[in-house]
Parts: structure tokens; C-alpha cells; sequence
């Protein structure tokens, strides 16, 4: 048959962009960065390319370089000198993310500063809390845990972040944040929570760039389990009736499902492109086998078009740049 339907009509070069249905932004992108107070010279993170641990003293001047790419956010992950079974050294005030949040917005007031609060880069057996014997073995006592999580997020709170993003995936974890920064004179900072975390297989560069993983077990007795849609969407209604501000799905690449089913609750919905989303591309652009900006592109779009309102991801530099040329 003859087409009667020729969708090509509007796919002419000079016409297609007026039918873009989905488009990628530098404002849809947060710059995750890592800060070390046991260096004083930035330090390359081996499996991500192009990925740095940067000292205190440069937190300054990598914020400007973030800003001058035209990137408007970053999240911040912090590498102490000290760690002890409770994770102390995440809520002191003098600790490396208080600092690092205090210089970025000394030096770099408009940079909306989130920061990642969970205990596990801070606790010397690697897991997001306090670990204590149950019935089934030792595992991660959600209510003591919550104890540290609501100090860390009033610390970081008293610092000067702009946002607490808790990603521990405890119970009640967004409830007891926001009792705790409400109390504290903080009821007007925003969390967002890292809603729906799977236990997943692409974190394994980021527990080297943080050095945060666990001496024994895993996390799947508190992360979401990638067979379980249902409960996922759970996970992220539980913490929109506890207040969260935003919501987020992570890793994103391999749960497109899940970001756009968790957009249906109808709060702005993030989504983290992790360490291995990001490594994998890397690896096979280092190769030569894949196109590194087009994919990174590609990946981010289809993130977006998924329901994303905010994406971070460790291309957003990059991406920044790669989306000033193409205008
Ligand atoms: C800490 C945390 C993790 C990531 C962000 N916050 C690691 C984990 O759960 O082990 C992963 C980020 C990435 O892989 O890029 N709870
Ligand atoms: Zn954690």
C-alpha cells in the first residue's frame, strides 16, 4: 500500500527541530565530586577516567571551573582521615565535607551545594550505619542508624549545604531528617532523598573513588532488589508521605522503568547515571569501540525522556561543554 502516513515529512533536517519532545540542558545537570582530606594534590580515581579525588584546599577552584562550564550543581562525597564503627568523623563541624561545603560557598555563592549524608564513607566496616547482631547475623540496626544519619544531615545542614541527600535506604530515613533539620532551624532546606537505591553492581568504582566499601556482607539487606519494581515504587511513595522535596531512582541507565513509574507520584524526580553507567562508557570509548560523546548524550537524553527532571552524572562537565557546541 501506498503510505498514506509519511512520518519523514517532519524528519526533514531544517523541520525536525521544531518536534524535539525531549531536550537535555546544562540545568538538568549535577557534578558529583569527591573531596579527600588526607591529600594535598588532586588524585586521579583510577576505574573513572577522567574523575578526580580533589584536596580541601582546591574546592574553591574546582566549584569555579563547575560554575564556568555553565553547571549550576554539585554533590558533594567526602574521604576523612578518620573512620570508627559509628562513622564520627561525618558530623563533626570541622569534618572534610563541612569544610568543603563552607569553602564552595565562600567562593562560589550560586552553586547550589547538595550533600551525599550516609555513613558509609565514614564507618571503618563500610556500611551506612550501625551494624549490630540480629536474629540473622550482623546487619545494619536501622533505628540506631538513623541516630547518625539526622547528626550528619544537621552538620552538613549547619555548614551551608543547600540540599541533604540521604542515601542510606533506611526506614523512616527522610522522617527523622526532617524532625531533625525542622528542630534545628533548618525547616527551610529542601532533602532529597535517594527515594529508590538498588543494590546494584555498578557502584563497585565509586566504593574506590570514596573508598567506601563494606569489610563483610552486602547492601542488599536495606538497597532495593533490581527484580522488584513494585517495591521500588514503594520505596519512593514511603518518603514522599515522609516529606521528601525530591525523589530519585538510581543507577538510571538500567532503570528507565523505574524512574518513569516513580514520575507518576508527581514530585520532581533525580536520577544518578553511577559510577559504573559511567565507567562502562569510558572503557569502550577508550577503546575506540563507542563514540564517548554521543553515547554520554544518548544515555543522558534517554534519562531525561524517562521522567527525570534533574540528572547527576559524572559527564555533566563534559556534557556541559559537548552542549554549548552543539547550539
Ligand atoms: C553512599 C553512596 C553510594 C553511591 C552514592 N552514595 C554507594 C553505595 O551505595 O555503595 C554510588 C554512586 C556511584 O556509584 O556513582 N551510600
Ligand atoms: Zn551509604
Amino acid at each position: 500500500m501506498y503510505p498514506q502516513r509519511r512520518l519523514r515529512r517532519l524528519r526533514k533536517r531544517h523541520i525536525q527541530p521544531l518536534f524535539k519532545e525531549t531536550v537535555l540542558t546544562k540545568d538538568d545537570l549535577v557534578m558529583p565530586l569527591f573531596f579527600d582530606e588526607t591529600i594535598d594534590e588532586k588524585k586521579a580515581i583510577e576505574s573513572m577516567p577522567e574523575q578526580y579525588r580533589y584536596p580541601l584546599s582546591s574546592a574553591g577552584s574546582v566549584a569555579k571551573r563547575i560554575q564556568s562550564a555553565g553547571i549550576r550543581s554539585v554533590i558533594l562525597f567526602g574521604i576523612p582521615e578518620d573512620k570508627d564503627s559509628e562513622g564520627t568523623s561525618g558530623w563533626t563541624e570541622n569534618g572534610v565535607i563541612q569544610k568543603a561545603v563552607r569553602e564552595i560557598k565562600k567562593e562560589v555563592p550560586e552553586m547550589v551545594v547538595i550533600t551525599d549524608t550516609c555513613a558509609c564513607e565514614y564507618t571503618d566496616h563500610g556500611h551506612c550505619g550501625i551494624i549490630g547482631d540480629t536474629p540473622c547475623g550482623p546487619d545494619l540496626l536501622n533505628d540506631e542508624s538513623l541516630e547518625v544519619m539526622a547528626k550528619i544531615a544537621v552538620s552538613q545542614a549547619k555548614a551551608g549545604a543547600d540540599i541533604i541527600a540521604p542515601s542510606c535506604m533506611l526506614d523512616g530515613m527522610v522522617a527523622k531528617i526532617r524532625q531533625a533539620l525542622d528542630s534545628e532551624g533548618f525547616s527551610d532546606i529542601p532533602i532529597m532523598s535517594y527515594s529508590t537505591k538498588f543494590s546494584s553492581s555498578l557502584y563497585g568504582p565509586f566504593r574506590d573513588a570514596a573508598d567506601s566499601g563494606m569489610s563483610f556482607g552486602d547492601r542488599s539487606t536495606y538497597q532495593m532488589a533490581p527484580e522488584n519494581p513494585g517495591e521500588a515504587f514503594l520505596e519512593s511513595k514511603t518518603d514522599l508521605y515522609e516529606g521528601a522535596d525530591i525523589l530519585m531512582v538510581k543507577p538510571a541507565g538500567f532503570y528507565l522503568d523505574i524512574i518513569s513509574s516513580v514520575k507518576t507520584l508527581g514530585l520532581p524526580l533525580a536520577a544518578y547515571q553511577v559510577s559504573g553507567e559511567y565507567s562502562m562508557i569510558k572503557a569502550a570509548a577508550a577503546n575506540g569501540w563507542l563514540d564517548e560523546r554521543k553515547v554520554a548524550l544518548e544515555s543522558l537524553t534517554a534519562i531525561k525522556r524517562a521522567g527525570a527532571d534533574l540528572i547527576i552524572t559524572y559527564f555533566a562537565e563534559d556534557a556541559a561543554r559537548w552542549l554549548d557546541e552543539k547550539q
